[in-house]
């Protein structure tokens, strides 16, 4: 197959990509690269020994997606474009809808004109409501998420789905990916956060190659075993092939599918801090700090239904996570500014 993939440069994407040509799929990524570096792909074209085709442009330019689907016979679209830092989305929520939504219209006008109807979507366990039973099924309640970027992702889910309604031939998956860690076993592609981190992982891998003094722990107040959040951390690798297994799985029939990419287990903050120490064998600094506004206590998959309907589900544990997260931070402890 052919398979376009917007916001391919960036961490999911370019991990996929690779899964992708391994696969002995054609590749194009469309990405423009507000959020990623074109090395990360000249990295997976090495790694692979195939090519990629790459053009920088943006999902929210409708006539640059008509000339590239008229010039290129795509099969199918995974859709990885879109900002997500959860707290610049409070501040700038016009730039995330603006983004998210406004550039998912964008493509999905595009793609129809173009006959191109098979899409995969990056939706996020954002969109759940919070609740105290865990772990989450596909059909649990979806929420009203407390920031803009969640509710840019629920807001697509819905034009989608009202989309695959209205047009039956429409073929899409929605994968609500739980929390994405971790790097290529190689140490050359992974996640490279601009700025100050936001997430869990790369703070810590951060705070042990010395680029940041010590971790906030963002409360130890929660009714969890340790009282730090707990949350279902996924290896990216894992992430990808699910997204080989649902283009596979959807291909050639329409339909709306949902499925949760999580591996069904949940760590607190104070087990990967330990997790971490033990692989990269040298103390993680922290301290305790106040709850971080929106996170919830706990947050993990049921992840049976991709297990069920792809035949996909996370191989990868805690100790390869840590171990292909900190191989990738030690030698690249800039990222992708470390090109070569
Ligand atoms: P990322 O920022 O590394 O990748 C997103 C890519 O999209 C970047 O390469 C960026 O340059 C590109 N992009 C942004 N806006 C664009 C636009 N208007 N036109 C073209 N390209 C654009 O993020 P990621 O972690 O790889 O996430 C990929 C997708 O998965 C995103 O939609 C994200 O919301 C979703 N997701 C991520 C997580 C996570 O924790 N990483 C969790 C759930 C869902
Ligand atoms: N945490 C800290 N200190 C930090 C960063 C995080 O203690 O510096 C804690 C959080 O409080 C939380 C856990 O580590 O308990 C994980 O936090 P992350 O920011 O890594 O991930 P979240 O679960 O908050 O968010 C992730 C994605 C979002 C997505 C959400 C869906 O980043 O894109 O999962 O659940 F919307």
């Amino acid at each position: 197959m052919k398979v376009f993939l917007t916001g391919g440069a960036g961490f999911i994407g370019s991990h996929t990509a690779l899964v992708l040509v391994e696969a002995g799929h054609d590749v194009v990524v469309y990405d423009n690269l507000s959020n990623a570096s074109r090395e990360s792909l000249n990295r997976v074209e090495r790694l692979t020994g195939g090519r990629i085709a790459f053009i920088e442009g943006d999902i929210r330019d409708g006539a640059r997606l008509d000339r590239v689907f008229a010039e290129s016979d795509i099969d199918a679209v995974i859709h990885f474009a879109g900002l997500k830092a959860v707290g610049e989305s409070t501040e700038q929520p016009l730039a995330y809808y603006e983004n998210n939504v406004a550039g998912t219209l964008t493509l999905c006008h595009a793609m129809d004109r173009a006959n191109l109807r098979t899409l995969v979507f990056s939706s996020s366990a954002t969109v759940y409501a919070e609740s105290r039973e865990m772990p989450l099924p596909e059909d649990a309640p979806t929420g009203r998420p407390t920031n803009p970027y969640g509710s840019s992702k629920l807001m697509i889910e819905w034009l989608l789905r009202d989309l695959q309604t209205a047009d039956p031939r429409w073929s899409i998956a929605l994968l609500r990916y739980f929390n994405p860690v971790g790097a290529h076993e190689s140490g050359r592609i992974g996640e490279d956060p601009q700025g100050r981190p936001n997430n869990l992982l790369p703070f810590i891998s951060q705070v042990a190659v010395g680029r940041l003094p010590e971790l906030a722990v963002y409360g130890n107040d929660y009714s969890t075993r340790d009282g730090t959040g707990v949350r279902d951390y996924i290896h990216v690798m894992d992430l990808a092939a699910g997204h080989r297994a649902a283009l596979d799985a959807i291909a050639g029939s329409a339909g709306l599918w949902t499925w949760n990419l999580g591996t069904g287990r949940g760590y607190s903050v104070l087990e990967m801090i330990r997790a971490f120490e033990n692989v990269a064998d040298r103390e993680i600094a922290y301290r305790i700090a106040p709850r971080r506004p929106g996170d919830v206590a706990e947050c993990w998959a049921d992840a049976s239904r991709a297990e069920r309907d792809l035949g996909w589900r996370a191989e990868r544990g805690l100790e390869e996570i840590m171990r292909d997260a900190w191989r990738w931070q030690r030698e690249n402890p800039e990222g992708y500014r470390d090109a070569g």
